[in-house]
């Protein structure tokens, strides 16, 4: 069996984060969501691997990868172009996959307990794809499966009027080489895409069984500003602390903090975890870390009271403010104008920032 991770797309929805770097990257609790992808295959014995990249973001997402030994497996790159869908996305692998079944799973994509039970259904009959799945609230926005009760798929809709169940495919799939077949046969939906939801219609069209799988713990599609900050939530409430930095004499630590080589917690400084400090992050003196916060590497916090937050990097933060509820984007300088006329708030922010003051 082959992965394939797809690491496209533009990113829209986290702009200005992804003006300067593909959202692929961006860290929760001081990991890459791509990397979260890698090691699901990896722990699902999955070594070949394949990354299908779009134009945003290559040669980042290459040089985080590099060939995978890093990571224990074996990488191959595929050039999308232009995005068309993630079904064609799909279907600029067929050289890769060969005459292999792959798990396609989006770069985007996090999940708590990984694919070895979705991998396992698709192996335990003769199937032409597993999809995994988790109820929804807004069934209209994802694509939907109606599935029977031996958990037998019967037909797919992508973001349907009216939807058939609150079962939505969540982004990973288990597939039989038969799928690049119906792939070409696709046409563009009203989105203009070619849908790997309506190619799975297509194996059920010409007979092939596919497998359904419900995930019962947390999954995020990490889209958006406010889905990042609740992976990071979700991923940090579990976290298993490393502690390779350092705790001054009289800092104030509470919970569970991981802590990266060279992170400084000096005396002076609060950390309320779950928390994660990156490399070289130092958190001075009358500074707070509150609870779901993730520092990147090389940032600086003093006199700021941080919370629920992701940092993504090489930040200097000093402002007696307040940041909550906040994603901030690499090599950010958030100082306080407290004692400088006219009073008001001093910007210079990035294209399709979000700010709410
Ligand atoms: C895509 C798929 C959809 C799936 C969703 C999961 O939607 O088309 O079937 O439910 O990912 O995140 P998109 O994000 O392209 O709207």
């Amino acid at each position: 069996m082959k992965g394939l991770i797809l690491a496209g797309g533009t990113g829209s929805r986290l702009r200005p984060i992804t003006h300067t770097g593909p959202k692929q990257l961006i860290p929760v609790a001081n990991k890459p969501v791509l990397e979260y992808a890698v090691e699901d295959l990896r722990e699902a014995g999955i070594t070949d691997v394949g990354v299908v990249l779009g134009h945003k973001g290559r040669e980042a997402i290459q040089a985080f990868l590099g060939d995978g030994s890093e990571f224990g497996v074996d990488v191959t790159y595929i050039v999308q172009g232009n995005p068309l869908g993630l079904a064609h996305a799909a279907g600029c692998a067929r050289e890769f996959v060969g005459d292999d079944d792959f798990v396609m799973y989006l770069g985007d994509n996090l999940l708590n307990r990984g694919i070895g039970r979705l991998v396992e259904d698709f192996e335990s009959g003769d199937y032409g794809a597993s999809i995994a799945l988790q109820g929804v609230d807004d069934p209209g926005a994802f694509g939907i499966a109606e599935v029977d009760e031996a958990g037998e798929v019967r037909r797919l809709v992508e973001k349907p009027d009216d939807p058939p169940s609150d079962l939505a495919l969540i982004g990973i799939y288990v597939f039989s080489p038969a799928v690049f077949d119906a792939i070409e046969e696709l046409e563009p939906s009203w989105r203009g895409e070619l849908e790997i939801t309506d190619a799975i219609q297509s194996l059920l069209d010409d007979g092939l069984a596919v497998r359904s799988h419900v995930v019962e713990s947390w999954w995020k599609d990490t889209g958006k500003p406010g889905d990042v900050l609740e992976a990071n939530r979700l991923v940090l409430s579990d976290i298993d602390p490393a502690s390779e930095g350092t705790v001054e004499d009289g800092a104030e630590t509470r919970g569970r903090i991981d802590t990266r080589d060279g992170a400084v917690v000096e005396s002076g400084a609060v950390v309320r975890g779950p928390v994660s400090l990156g490399r070289d992050v130092t958190v001075k003196e009358g500074a707070y870390i509150g609870p779901y916060t993730s520092i990147g590497p090389n940032s600086t916090v003093a006199d700021t009271h941080v919370e629920n937050s992701v940092i993504i990097g090489d930040a200097e933060i000093d402002a007696s403010e307040r940041i909550v509820d906040s994603l901030v984007g690499s090599g950010a300088t958030i100082a306080s104008a407290d004692d400088v006329l006219p009073d008001g708030q001093r910007l210079v922010v990035g294209a399709n920032s979000d700010l709410k003051l």
